[in-house]
């Protein structure tokens, strides 16, 4: 791998990318971290509030199937079978499918969430067999990202809508993290820029893991080629820095700041969670 910290050119990269993260998804270590990070109490109102405020703009008719593709441990699929819906879930680690499968008994969804096995590279479904979609925290893990567009695209239907959920790289958060990056000349992850976002490349004893901080308009030009009308770009968490530290009390200043963004500004370009609701043509 190259050197840490230093700005690589696409190409340096190119090969095995989609195997190196594959690899690492198919353990169950980083999905038990992802979901030790996120999925707290504080964490929980929040994506609770966001969940109503997005399926209102959804107006999906009740009981209508949604494709949570890249479900992870199913925490969101539960969220839309909470709200009256059925849920196609589908991701590509078999290991964090058996912790969706447990969560979602434990939680009693069994009946309205269908868990498979598939990846979002090929989809295992017909095309435009799906009204609604969902892909939340997902692309940003995909080296292959104009695959994973167009292949989202093909199982959605005309008139169908999708949910993105993506991290802003034009975000205060994004921004003033890099500049210290650059500055200090820290940081673990191996940065690479890309018309798409930027993407930090991080390696430990568990395996490589992509992270892409979207450039915001490349995504929803990507979208807009293969069809898609963008219907709006909401705000979803202004910042997760929460994740970085450890006093409660400064946790609970970013979670309440979080939410008054959500609640009372909205505004989805300062925020690093940028959420689009998409409609195809
Ligand atoms: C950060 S987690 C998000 C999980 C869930 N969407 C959520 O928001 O809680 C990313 C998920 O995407 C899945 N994933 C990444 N690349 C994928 C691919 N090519 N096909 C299907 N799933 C993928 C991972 O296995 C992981 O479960």
């Amino acid at each position: 791998m190259p050197r840490t910290n230093e700005i690589i050119r696409k190409q340096d990269l190119e090969g095995s990318e989609s195997q190196l993260v594959e690899d690492l998804l198919a353990k169950p270590d980083i999905h038990q971290r992802w979901i030790e990070t996120y999925y707290n109490d504080e964490n929980e109102a929040f994506c609770e509030q966001e969940f109503d405020y997005v399926t209102k703009i959804l107006n999906a008719p009740k009981d209508s199937v949604i494709l949570d593709a890249g479900c992870g441990d199913c925490t969101h699929s539960i969220r839309l079978a909470k709200r009256g819906f059925f849920v196609q879930a589908v991701d590509c680690s078999e290991a964090v499918l058996q912790l969706a499968e447990e969560n979602v008994k434990a939680r009693g969804s069994q009946e309205r969430i269908h868990i498979q096995h598939g990846n979002l590279l090929g989809l295992p479904f017909e095309d435009g067999a799906f009204n609604y979609a969902l892909c939340c925290g997902v692309l940003m893990h995909i080296p292959d990202l104009e695959k994973a567009l167009s292949k989202l695209a093909r199982v959605l239907r005309s008139g169908g809508r999708l949910v993105v959920s993506e991290a802003n790289m034009y975000s205060l958060e994004a921004v003033v993290c890099r500049t210290l990056r650059r500055f200090l000349k820290r940081g673990r992850a191996v940065m690479k820029e890309t018309p798409a976002g930027l993407e930090y490349w991080t390696t430990d004893s568990a395996g490589t893991l992509l992270t892409r901080q979207a450039n915001m308009r490349w995504l929803i030009e990507g979208f807009r080629s293969l069809g898609f009308a963008l219907q709006k770009r909401l705000a979803g968490q202004f910042t997760e820095l929460y994740t970085r530290i450890s006093s409660r009390s400064l946790k609970k200043v970013l979670f309440a700041f979080n939410n008054f963004w959500f609640i009372h500004v909205k505004i989805p370009v300062g925020a690093l969670g940028n959420i689009l609701i998409l409609e195809k043509r």
